[in-house]
């Protein structure tokens, strides 16, 4: 199934997978794995915790004797990361991390992220043509991920690396032992620097996620060392690789279906609402994982426990059982049920924040380049199964 058709478009792929059946037994993922194509499926997995469980980072590092002796740092920490946490260790860090995404906490960033956004499409040559991913969607979602958690803009260049590393290795559908050693060596970067930035917080605390966190600490809801460390790093890897692929996939397909693009032009207010159309359309995040806790039957297979289920978003937001038409795009869809932030106990955190900074850039680009369009009919997608994005986007007005 995994090959590069699927990776350049995967909609064919799972609109079969939904017809022939609910559930499907794959090797194709970590050595094998329980598909969920439709949306009642994906939706439900996700909202039942007791018996699908969060904590899945074993399989994927600790394949043999080798990757467990090597690896056995980079599962430590990673799978201490809220994203890979069950309660009531999930509960308790999730309050800690709320904290910082507060709606006055947000609210503060957008005048900031306007001036960004100008200042980047201030520089780039429209009418010569130029990147959209290289201009805008690569930086932009970075920096504001820096600026929400107190790290400085000069030291972004090694975030967006280290976290390119981790997305390769996370979106890798069987990663190989050099892709989990580059993790590793990133992620322990990423925590060393962190490391650095929390004495210097704990010294002169700010208004930032960082310094929020260590007043948890004080208060004993989060403890220090890599239960904090790794937080941080799992929230700037989360963070900006995601928004990135908002903003590119979202372009991309706003600029494929151009009467949309005018719709939007003339009706800026239903910028909101095409935005979660974009997300169900083609969604960033294409699936994600848990561990069957306990045996149980469903569609009538035998699932035991430990067995990884991979809930296929990016399918389940194309269900027609769900959406008429899903293979349409239409910006004044109203439909609701969207699975492209996930569901239930783990549902993003970040997902309002990711939406007012797409708000802006999508308002920007509407008022400044209506003429815009695409300079490849082609597009380079980067090839991730999980994280899907271009790798280029070029554009000319
Ligand atoms: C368009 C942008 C984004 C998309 C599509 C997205 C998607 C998702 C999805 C699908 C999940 C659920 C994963 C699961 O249940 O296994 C999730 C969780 C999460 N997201 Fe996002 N995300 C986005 C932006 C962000 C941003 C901007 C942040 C941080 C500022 C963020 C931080 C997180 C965190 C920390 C979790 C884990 C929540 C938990 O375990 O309770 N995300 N995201």
């Amino acid at each position: 199934m995994i090959d590069a058709a699927f990776l350049a478009d995967p909609y064919p792929s799972y609109a079969k997978l939904r017809e022939v059946g609910p559930i499907h037994w794959s090797d194709e993922f970590f050595g094998g794995a329980w598909l969920l194509p439709r949306h009642a499926d994906v939706e439900a997995v996700l909202r039942d915790p007791a018996r699908f469980s969060a904590q899945r980072t074993g399989g994927w590092v600790m394949s043999d004797d080798t990757a467990r002796r090597e690896l056995g740092r980079f599962q430590q920490v990673f799978a201490r990361a809220m994203l890979f946490l069950d309660e009531p260790h999930h509960a308790r860090i999730r309050a800690v991390l709320n904290a910082g995404f507060r709606g006055d906490a947000l609210r503060r960033l957008v005048p900031v992220i306007e001036q960004r956004v100008d200042d980047l499409l201030d520089a780039v040559d429209a009418d010569a043509g130029f990147d959209f991913m290289e201009k805008v969607a690569r930086p932009l979602p970075a920096e504001v991920m820096a600026l929400l958690m107190g790290v400085p803009i000069s030291d972004l260049g090694d975030f967006i690396a280290w976290s390119d590393d981790l997305a390769a290795f996370i979106g890798a559908t069987k990663p190989d032992l050099d892709e989990a050693r580059r993790a590793q060596a990133s992620l322990l970067a990423m925590c060393s620097y962190f490391a650095g930035l929390v004495e210097q917080r704990r010294r002169a605390p700010g208004d930032d996620l960082v310094s929020s966190l260590l007043r948890a600490e004080r208060d004993g809801h989060i403890r220090a060392g890599v239960e904090l460390l790794a937080q941080c790093a799992m929230l700037l890897f989360a963070g900006h690789e995601t928004t990135r692929n908002l903003l590119g996939n979202g372009l991309h397909a706003l600029l494929r279906h151009p009467a949309q693009w005018r719709r939007l032009q003339q009706e800026p207010t239903l910028v909101p609402a095409a935005l979660r159309e974009l997300l169900r359309y083609d969604s960033p995040v294409q699936y994600t994982g848990r561990r069957v806790s306990t045996d149980l039957e469903l569609h009538g297979r035998r699932l035991r426990r430990g067995d990884l289920v991979i809930a296929l978003i990016g399918s389940a937001n194309r269900d027609p059982a769900r959406y008429p038409e899903p293979d349409r795009l239409d910006i004044g869809r109203t439909a609701s049920g969207l699975l492209a932030f996930g569901a239930g106990p783990h549902v993003c955190i970040g997902a309002a924040f990711s939406l007012m900074e797409a708000e802006v850039v999508f308002g920007k680009l509407l008022k400044r380049f209506p003429g815009l369009s695409m300079c490849e009919a082609t597009p380079r997608w980067s090839g991730n199964a999980a994280y899907r994005g271009l790798v280029a986007l070029p554009l000319r007005r």
